[in-house]
C-alpha cells in the first residue's frame, strides 16, 4: 500500500525537484520507506522520512524517465531492502507497486523454477521478475506480458515499470492511477493532487487497463490488449499546499483552523453545494434505507449520521468498510453513503463497487475532490476542510459532522448551524489551557475510558481513537450503559474516565457516579454550569455537543502526545489513507 509516481519527459527532469517533490505529496499513503529509480538503472532507497531523503538526493541528478515510491509496509518489514523500487538481479527491470499481489507465492515458485531468485520479503518483487522473464529473457512485447500478468495475478495493483528502453509502462487494478499530461511530457501518480501544480489535464486508468507511455505519446489498452480511447479530464485544483506557518505541528494547526473551515462548508452548502444537498435529499427519499460505509474516524462520523437520520425516521445503519460483506446485504433499495476524508480508502472503494453491481445508488461525503470514491458516486458533498496533513483527522471530522447535520436538516432536524464556527472558537479559546494542564496530570496514564450516549457515543469512540493514534494511550470509548456489563471490571483507583454529558443527562451522570464509587477519576465534559462540569462547552443541543466534545478529545490527544514526545503528525505504523485491504 503506497504512493507511486513516474515521469517521462522529452528533456531530462530533476529527480529532486520534479519526481520526489511530487512523491512527497503522496506521503499520506504511507511513509515507512521511500525510493526511486531512473531509466539508466540508477536507484536509491531509504527508510528516512521523505523530506530527509529528498535533502539527501543530489540536486544535479536528472533523467528523462524515473519512477518513485513511498511505502506503507504490508508484506515484509520496514527496511531498505524491502523498499521499492524493486528490480531483477540484472538491475534491468524496475517497478514501483501500490497494492497486494495475493498469489505471489505461487508466481514466485513458478519464477524460481525458471531460475529467478528473490531477495526481498515483499509480494511486489515478483513483478520485476515476471516482466524480466517475458520482455527481456523471452523478448515478448509489453502488451503480451501485461495481458498475461492481468490474467494470472490475483490482487490489486497500480504499477509503474521501467526496463531501460526509453518508455514508461503502467498497469492498474483497484489501486488508483492517473496520467497527467504536461507540456514537457507525462507524469503518472496515485492521485491527481500530486501533480496538480504541473497540469490540469489527466486521464484516470480503469481497472485491468495498462498503458505504454513514450516521451511524446501514450497508448492505453484493455485487459485483452485492445487499444482504447481514454477521456481527458480537465480538473481545477483550488486546495493550496499546506504550510505549518507558526505552528509546531499540523495537528494543532488543523484543530485551530476549524472556525474558518467549518464556516466555509456551511456557506458552501447554502450556495455552491445546495444542489448536491438536494440530490442527497432525493436519493434518501428514493431509497428504503441508508447504509453508511466508512473506516476509522469517518466511521465515527457515520455513527453520528445514523443517529441523526434515525431520529428523523429514516432507517439508517453504519458498517465498517472492511467487514461490510460479512455483515450486510445490499439491494437496489439501498443508498450507500460513503464517508471518507481521502476518498481513497480501499475498503470503502471495494464496498461501493460491489454495492453498485447489486443495484444500490452511491452518495459520498469526501474531502478530496476527484478522489476514487467521489468519481464512483452518483452525488458527492465536498466538505472543504482543506488539505489535512496530520494523519489523525480533526478538521475533516468536524466538517463531516456539519455535512451530516445539513442532510438531517433536510428531513426536519431543527437547528441553526450558523452558530457552530463561533462556538468552535469559543470551545478552543476557553479550554486550551485547561486541557494543557489536564494533559500534565494524565500523560503517564496508560488506560483511559470515555463514556457517551446517543449522539455522543460515536464521539466517545472518536476520542478513544485519537488517544490511541497520537499519544499511543490505550483508550476505550463506549456506550455508558454498556459499561456495567463487563468493562467496569477494569476500573481501578485513579483510572481516568471521561463522561460526555450534554445538558443534564441523568443517565450519563449516574454512569459517572458508578465508576467514581469504584475509584475512577471522572472528568465531566458538559455544557450546563448546573452540573459543574470539569470542562465547559458552549450551550447547544445534544447533537451539536458532539462537535465541541470531540474538539476536547483532539486537543487532549495532541497535548498528551506532545508531553510523550511522539511523532504527532506521522504516528508509528499508520498512514493517512489505507489503500489496501
Ligand atoms: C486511516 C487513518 C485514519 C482514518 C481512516 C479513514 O486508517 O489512519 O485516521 O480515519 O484511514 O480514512 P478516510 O480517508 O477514509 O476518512
Amino acid at each position: 500500500m503506497c504512493g507511486i509516481t513516474g515521469i517521462i519527459t522529452k528533456d531530462d527532469h530533476s529527480i529532486k525537484e520534479d519526481l520526489l517533490k511530487t512523491l512527497k505529496r503522496l506521503e499520506y499513503r504511507g511513509y515507512d520507506s521511500v525510493g526511486f529509480a531512473t531509466n539508466d538503472g540508477f536507484f536509491k532507497k531509504s527508510t528516512l522520512p521523505i523530506s530527509d531523503f529528498i535533502n539527501s538526493v543530489d540536486s544535479d541528478l536528472r533523467s528523462n524517465i524515473s519512477i518513485s515510491h513511498t511505502r506503507w509496509a504490508t508484506h515484509g518489514g520496514v527496511n531498505e531492502n524491502n523498499a521499492h523500487p524493486h528490480f531483477d538481479k540484472t538491475q534491468k527491470v524496475f517497478c514501483a507497486h501500490n497494492g497486494i499481489i495475493e498469489n505471489f507465492n505461487d508466481l514466485k515458485e513458478e519464477l524460481e523454477d525458471e531460475g529467478y531468485s528473490f531477495k526481498t520479503e515483499t509480494d511486489s518483487e515478483i513483478i520485476t521478475n515476471f516482466f524480466h522473464k517475458g520482455m527481456v529473457k523471452e523478448g515478448k512485447s509489453f502488451e503480451i506480458i501485461a495481458k498475461e500478468f492481468i490474467k494470472k495475478v490475483k490482487g490489486t495493483f497500480a504499477i509503474l515499470l521501467i526496463i531501460g528502453d526509453g518508455r514508461l509502462y503502467a498497469l492498474k487494478r483497484d489501486s488508483p492511477l492517473a496520467l497527467g499530461i504536461t507540456e514537457k511530457g507525462f507524469i503518472l501518480a496515485s492521485d491527481i493532487y500530486s501533480f496538480s501544480n504541473k497540469t490540469d489535464k489527466a486521464i484516470f486508468f480503469g481497472d485491468d487497463e495498462f498503458a505504454i507511455i513514450d516521451k511524446d505519446k501514450y497508448a492505453f489498452f484493455d485487459k485483452d490488449g485492445k487499444n482504447i480511447d481514454k477521456e481527458i479530464t480537465s480538473f481545477e485544483w483550488s486546495v493550496e499546499e499546506e504550510k505549518l506557518d507558526e505552528y509546531p505541528h499540523y495537528m494543532i494547526k488543523e484543530i485551530k483552523e476549524q472556525p474558518i473551515t467549518s464556516r466555509r462548508l456551511i456557506e458552501s452548502l447554502k450556495r455552491d453545494q445546495a444542489n448536491r444537498l438536494k440530490e442527497f435529499e432525493n436519493l434518501i427519499k428514493d431509497s428504503k434505507r441508508v447504509v453508511f460505509v466508512a473506516s476509522g474516524t469517518s466511521y465515527h462520523a457515520s455513527l453520528v449520521g445514523v443517529h441523526l437520520l434515525n431520529k428523523q425516521g429514516i432507517e439508517s445503519h453504519a458498517v465498517i468498510a472492511s467487514e461490510f460483506e460479512n455483515f450486510y446485504l445490499v439491494d437496489d433499495k439501498t443508498l450507500i453513503l460513503a464517508v471518507s476524508q481521502s476518498g481513497e480508502t480501499m475498503d470503502v472503494v471495494t464496498v461501493i463497487k460491489k454495492a453498485r453491481k447489486n443495484g444500490a445508488k452511491i452518495a459520498s461525503i469526501v474531502n478530496v475532490p476527484y478522489s476514487t470514491i467521489q468519481r464512483h458516486s452518483d452525488t458527492s458533498i465536498e466538505i472543504l476542510a482543506g488539505q489535512e496533513v496530520c494523519v489523525a483527522s480533526t478538521k475533516a471530522f468536524t466538517n463531516q459532522l456539519i455535512a451530516l447535520f445539513s442532510i438531517a436538516r433536510s428531513f426536519g432536524y431543527d437547528n441553526n448551524l450558523e452558530n457552530i464556527p463561533d462556538r468552535i472558537k469559543e470551545t478552543l479559546d476557553i479550554n486550551e489551557e485547561i486541557i494543557k494542564e489536564l494533559a500534565q496530570k494524565l500523560y503517564e496514564k496508560n488506560d483511559m475510558f470515555i463514556l457517551g450516549k446517543g449522539a455522543t457515543y460515536p464521539i466517545a469512540r472518536e476520542i478513544a481513537l485519537k488517544l490511541k493514534e497520537i499519544p499511543y494511550v490505550h483508550a476505550e470509548g463506549m456506550m455508558a450503559g454498556e459499561l456495567k456489563h463487563g468493562t467496569i471490571a477494569l476500573i481501578e483507583d485513579g483510572t481516568p474516565v471521561f463522561c460526555l454529558v450534554p445538558g443534564k443527562n441523568l443517565e450519563m451522570l449516574s454512569s459517572a457516579k458508578e465508576v467514581e464509587s469504584r475509584g475512577a477519576k471522572t472528568i465531566i465534559i458538559g455544557n450546563k454550569e448546573g452540573i459543574e462540569p470539569d470542562i465547559l462547552l458552549p450551550e447547544s443541543d445534544e447533537k451539536e455537543f458532539s462537535i465541541y466534545s470531540s474538539l476536547i478529545g483532539h486537543l487532549l490527544s495532541y497535548y498528551i502526545g506532545v508531553l510523550r514526545g511522539v511523532n504527532i503528525d506521522k504516528p508509528r505504523n499508520l498512514a493517512k489513507s489505507v489503500t489496501v485491504h
